[in-house]
């Protein structure tokens, strides 16, 4: 896939673990286009359709993305030492390994950008699956496009994957720039954020009114809301669906993770209460992929299992909603 960097982000494309990385690209899995010429790696190999993960197609396109990604507040924004850090290079490693693909970050999660870029840079293998996704947050409009080069900086891309306005701030102006750069090839996808419920009416027109392709907001097995509106609206309007919060920042476990997983839970290929909360938002028809956090090696193996097994059908979400209600 040929790639266009722009100018300022090719001059701080310095280092040679970035160059390489850069070389490789990003979402040509995804995309189809990687054959097995363009498959140097075993890992890769491993991520492909076929092998058994749940992926979903974005509408109106031939592409397909795993069910389950990965988001990064908080759990992204730590220093520069090696004990924060080697953590974090592990749960990268396991989520590629095990076939993940979206990664969700923000300029807004402090360092998790620069985070993320360096361990990208640092893996051993190429990420052929990354489908990258950050967002823009800013109010300035002209600041919204050095903000956009920055992150390219920082993950060590040329373009991003998905480019999305990050809680609707300034959105009217930063649309434009994304359909601008969208035009250009400069960035695959656009979208637009919300989480806790917040600005769902005009969230709700710009769906309407607004040509774009992804929406992310808050859906789990709490917070329901988004089935009334906004999931129904995005399969009438072909608009793929990111969940974020899946695990309501954690406190899904708070409230949960002590008591039994339901009798039927092997049987319905649920290992744990992380495959429980995630197999229930996937399942959604309209939902394309949740994106979980964590900084534990061990959690974002029990978060991959979700991408494998059964997925519950209707009868099974609805029993999964009533076992949460009665608990
Ligand atoms: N407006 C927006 O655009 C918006 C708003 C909110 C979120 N987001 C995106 O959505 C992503 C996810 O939301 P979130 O980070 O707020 O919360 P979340 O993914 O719902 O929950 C993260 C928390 O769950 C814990 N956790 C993860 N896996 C676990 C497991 N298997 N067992 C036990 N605990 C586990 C993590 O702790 P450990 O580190 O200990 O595992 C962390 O504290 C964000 O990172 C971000 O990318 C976007």
């Amino acid at each position: 896939m040929s790639r266009q960097v722009s100018r300022r982000a090719r001059s701080r494309l310095p280092s040679p673990a970035r160059r390489r990385f850069l070389a490789r690209g990003t979402g040509l899995l995804a995309l189809g286009l990687a054959g097995p010429m363009l498959l140097p790696s075993p890992v890769a190999v491993r991520a492909r359709t076929g092998d058994g993960i749940h992926r979903k197609t974005i509408p109106g396109t031939e592409e397909s993305l795993p069910t389950i990604g990965m988001g990064t507040y908080i759990t992204f924004n730590v220093g520069p030492g090696e004990a924060a850090r080697a953590p974090l290079a592990e749960v990268l490693r396991i989520f590629f390994d095990r076939g993940g693909g979206m990664i969700d970050s923000s300029p807004m999660y402090g360092a998790a950008e620069t985070v993320l870029g360096d361990l990208l840079a640092a893996l051993d293998y190429p990420p052929e699956q990354l489908f990258s996704a950050t967002k823009v947050w800013t109010r300035g409009t002209n600041r919204g496009a050095e903000q956009i080069d920055e992150s390219l900086h920082l993950w060590g891309l040329s373009r991003f994957d998905l480019m999305q306005v990050h809680n609707l701030v300034n959105w009217r102006e930063h649309l434009e720039t994304l359909r601008a750069r969208r035009n250009h090839g400069e960035i695959r996808y656009l979208g637009i954020t919300t989480s806790h419920g917040r600005r769902l009416d005009e969230f709700e027109q710009i769906m309407r009114d607004e040509p774009i392709d992804f929406v992310q907001l808050t859906y789990n097995v709490i917070d329901r809301w988004a089935e009334e509106g906004l999931l129904p609206l995005a399969q009438e309007r072909g608009i793929a669906v990111i969940a974020n919060r899946p695990f309501q920042r954690g406190t899904l476990f708070d409230r949960f993770g002590d008591q039994p997983l339901p009798a039927w839970a092997e049987q319905a290929g649920i290992a744990n209460w992380a495959q429980f909360f995630l197999k229930f938002i996937v399942s959604h028809p309209a939902v394309t992929c949740a994106i979980p956090a964590t900084s534990q090696p061990e959690h974002m193996r029990e978060n991959m299992g979700a991408l494998r097994g059964q997925v519950p059908d209707a009868d099974m979400r609805a029993k999964m909603i009533e076992y949460i209600d009665d608990l």
